[in-house]
């Protein structure tokens, strides 16, 4: 299977790459397999992800789904962000070959965390 077009456009220029200082939510996964690591950062206002930045240390997969997947989460209301799902981020990037597809779980965990964090971050 070849990589799609979305795959190299998102791989070569990852979106939303940093941190935001003073978040509404943080989340962190790991994959102890591999040692690939996703954190992203989202500020949320009305209930909506306003803003949405990562960073990765992992493969090209990982940083190609973490960068599609912060442009699917931006702007959604935080109920409709966490129903993105792998499934979700695979079909946005074009799909993967199946030994790479474990990549793409990282994005939808790391933001339904941020968004648990979010939550039930203490006011
Ligand atoms: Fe582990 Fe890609 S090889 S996330």
């Amino acid at each position: 299977m070849k990589y799609s077009e979305q795959f190299w456009d998102h791989f070569l220029h990852p979106r939303n790459v940093g941190t935001i200082q003073h978040a509404d939510g943080i989340g962190t996964v790991g994959d102890p397999a591999c040692g690939d690591f996703l954190k992203i950062w989202i500020k949320v206002k009305n209930d909506h992800i306003s803003k949405i930045t990562f960073k990765c240390k992992g493969c090209p997969a990982a940083i190609a789904t973490s960068s599609i997947m912060t442009e699917i989460a931006q702007g959604k209301h935080v109920d409709q962000a966490a129903q993105i799902t792998d499934e979700t981020i695979l079909d946005a990037i074009g799909g993967l070959p199946e030994n790479k597809q474990h990549c793409s779980n990282l994005g939808a965990s790391a933001l339904y965390k941020a968004i648990i964090n979010y939550v039930f971050k203490p006011v």
